[in-house]
């Protein structure tokens, strides 16, 4: 199997008998072996604010941690595409930061391109990442970087006005070399007119159908998440109940003093 790479992926256009793009966060090693060749791109999201880190949005997690978690998540991975976001203020302040942060990303974390929540106002720090050689995936609608600004985690794209606002941010994204664009919370009609204007692929999350590929984050899904169950999701296990059963077989077990057993235990000349 070769690996997924910007050129395929920017290939994966809606067409007759395409194969939509499948995308999924992770954030270590573990669960990132478990899917590689299952799925086309992985993504080190920043939602680990939320998943890993239990914090109430994504805007404490620092590129350190991005880093971090992206170099865990590189080494399970032979197969699929490794995108890794870009923090919130690692990007924003100017072109060099921007790039250096991007850099480290890459060389650091081993990812092979960053993805930027944004349209037109950073097309330009795009437009100079994608020159050089870094990769960008874009992202645009629900931007939860400025969940404060969108006055909490809404649908976008409700009015005329915050269409035609979205279109033109995926535009500007187009413009400056992106090679796909999540689209995040926003009507499926803006998703389906949004992925007819553009040539790179759109990857949906809470998007609808007519994307050219769908995101969601593995632990929603999975079933792992006891927070809350945004609409989006649909969950396709239920590893929170599976696990907490397995936990408390485990403590009954050990108090019962049931296990260990022989099997589970080494001897002096063995
Ligand atoms: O941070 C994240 O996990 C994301 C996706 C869900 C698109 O940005």
């Amino acid at each position: 199997m070769s690996r997924v790479n910007t050129v395929t992926i920017r290939k994966n256009k809606v067409s007759e008998g395409f194969s939509p793009l499948v995308a999924v966060t992770a954030y270590d090693y573990t669960f990132a072996k478990l899917i590689d060749g299952l799925v086309d791109i992985v993504l080190v999201g920043d939602s680990l604010g939320m998943v890993v880190q239990g914090q109430p949005n994504t805007l404490s997690v620092t590129l350190d941690e991005m880093v971090y978690h992206s170099k865990c998540v590189a080494a399970g991975l032979s197969n699929a595409h490794l995108v890794v976001d870009m923090p919130f203020m690692s990007y924003q302040i100017n072109l060099e930061s921007a790039l250096k942060n991007a850099g480290r990303l890459l060389s650091e974390g081993k990812a092979h391109a960053v993805k930027m929540e944004g349209g037109v106002s950073i097309a330009s720090t795009i437009t100079r990442m994608v020159e050089i050689g870094i990769p960008v995936m874009g992202h645009i609608g629900l931007t939860p970087q400025s969940v404060h600004a969108l006055g909490g985690y809404r649908v976008q794209g409700k009015s005329d006005s915050a269409r035609e606002s979205i279109i033109q941010d995926a535009i500007a994204l187009e413009d400056a070399g992106v090679y796909s664009i999540v689209l995040e919370g926003i009507p499926l009609e803006l998703a389906q007119a949004i992925t007819e204007r553009v040539k790179v692929p759109t990857i949906g999350i809470g998007a609808g159908p007519h994307c050219d590929g769908q995101i969601l984050v593995l632990q929603d899904f999975l079933g792992l998440n006891t927070d809350f169950q945004p609409k989006f999701v649909k969950q396709f296990a239920r590893l929170a109940e599976q696990t907490r059963a397995a936990v408390s077989t485990y403590a009954s077990e050990v108090k019962q003093k049931s296990f260990p057993e022989k099997e589970h235990s080494f001897h002096v000349n063995t």
